[in-house]
């Protein structure tokens, strides 16, 4: 029997069941159970039900809490949906009065409760994952500060930093993935509960009560709006998306840099893949799988869009998709943030040095100190590279003789090497060790305050 049988006269078929349920949202059996506890309580400060009746009601929904916490909690195959489970459950255990807990509400607003439930916590979640990523950036590139590597543009050699600098690129991009999961959470905390199937309620609900009980400072203000957007789960997965989309860029990264042409770092057996083929072969097949599913979340937040643009005004079944994209996209972000920290703390770190023509931005920066107009000392520089090329030599090994006739002194090109390039580095948020280091600090500082408690 479904729970919305009583004006159909004949079964509903087979087909249309397996059609239209969705397991899925099997994940929301907790907060399902949290939010008709809250809503239990807004209907008895409401006097919609005694404190009797709302006394059995909550403690048999705290026996279904314990069944679900247990993982004994058992589905019928008539079960239409997690709400549907919950409810049949409820009424086995406590009986008619059972058949008063959906008083006053729809599965249209109870399924946005749930979804916001859910999806704050995992906001909290992903925001822990992003910091364990986010610390072990900070202690790798404190480590590695002093090794100098080249910075890249159009991935050509561009000019010499400490590898610490890449990595903490890495670190403040995920900074501010972790800010859009608290703002995506300020936006999800707020209770659609009393919105019922769109249009409210003849009976004098309190939605507050409801808001207060589950937590959230916040309640809708339009019956519609609450049970129609799902902006909040699209917003959801777009952090998930970007912050996918960055660890996406750091796999790509790593992937280069344990090639044999970069030789930037070594990953142990345990965390690197054979070939079936060929015996020589280390893959990082981690990173690529972090790339490619990236490319599956940027999928979920495009169907998350395309699911609501076309959708008339109010609830409609096309919501209940929402729940595979969420999911899948939350999972992905929070498996692949996992996976990438432990990779990371294993990684051995030995990149060459950077070829020697890398310094010559310094080069030409030593000339414009001393006035030389900037684009003079380009042309020089550049015109002292073409010369020094002529006999394979480059940046580093200049002498007197190298000079005649250039504006270029001595003293422009000595020392030079790419060690010497990278710690005169001074502008600030620049690649300098010294900015590494600074860096490293700031981002403990502000991944310390934002822990809770
Ligand atoms: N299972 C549905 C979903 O996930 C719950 C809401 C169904 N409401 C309805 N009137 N059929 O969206």
């Amino acid at each position: 029997m479904t729970l919305w049988g009583g004006r159909f006269t004949e079964p509903l078929s087979q087909a249309v069941r397996d059609f239209t349920s969705d397991p899925a949202d099997r994940r929301l059996l907790l907060v399902d159970v949290h939010g008709s506890i809250a809503h239990v309580r807004a209907l008895i400060a409401a006097g919609l039900v005694s404190g009797e009746e709302g006394q059995d009601l909550v403690a048999g929904l705290e026996q279904v809490l314990v069944e679900a916490t247990a993982g004994g909690f058992v589905y019928e195959p008539t079960d239409e949906d997690v709400h549907t489970a919950v409810e049949r459950r409820l009424v086995e255990l406590v009986g008619d009065v059972g058949k008063k807990v959906h008083t006053g509400r729809s599965r249209n607003d109870q399924v946005a409760l749930d979804l916001r439930l859910y999806l704050h916590q995992a906001a909290t979640g992903r925001m822990g994952d992003i910091d364990r990523l986010v610390s072990v950036l900070a202690d790798r590139a404190e480590e590695v500060a002093e090794i100098v590597v080249p910075s890249y543009t159009h991935l050509q050699q561009a000019q010499p930093v400490s590898l610490g600098h890449p990595l903490l690129a890495y670190a403040w991009m995920l900074l501010r993935d972790r800010e859009r999961f608290a703002d995506a959470a300020a936006r999800i905390g707020v209770s659609p509960l009393g919105a019922g199937a769109g249009g409210g309620s003849t009976l004098p609900l309190r939605p507050e009560v409801a808001a207060a009980e589950v937590g959230f400072d916040t309640v809708f203000t339009n019956s519609l709006d609450a049970v129609a957007s799902r902006d909040f789960v699209a917003e959801y997965v777009f952090a998930c998306a970007q912050a996918m989309t960055h660890l996406s860029r750091f796999a790509e990264d790593l992937v280069l840099w344990s090639s044999a042409e970069f030789g930037w770092i070594t990953i142990p057996d345990s965390h690197a893949t054979g070939s079936s083929a060929l015996p020589h072969k280390r893959n990082l097949d981690v990173a690529e799988l972090v790339r490619s599913r990236a490319a599956v979340v940027i999928g979920d937040l495009v169907a998350m869009l395309a699911m609501q643009k076309g959708l008339p005004l109010g609830y409609n079944r096309d919501l209940q998709e929402d729940k595979r994209a969420v999911f899948h996209a939350d999972d992905t972000a929070s498996g692949s943030l996992a996976v990438l920290a432990e990779l990371l703390g294993v990684i051995e770190f030995h990149p060459p040095p950077p070829a020697p023509e890398t310094v010559a931005l310094l080069v030409a920066e030593r000339m414009v100190s001393r006035g030389v107009p900037f684009r003079e000392a380009h042309q020089q520089v550049g015109a002292l590279l073409t010369r020094l090329d002529v006999d394979g030599r480059s940046l580093g090994n200049v002498g007197e003789k190298d000079l005649e006739g250039s504006a270029i002194r001595l003293a422009d090109v000595e020392p030079s090497d790419p060690d010497e390039a990278a710690r005169r580095l001074q502008s600030p948020g620049s690649g300098s060790p010294q900015s590494v280091l600074a860096q490293v600090a700031e981002i403990r500082h502000r991944t310390n305050a934002a822990q809770p408690g």
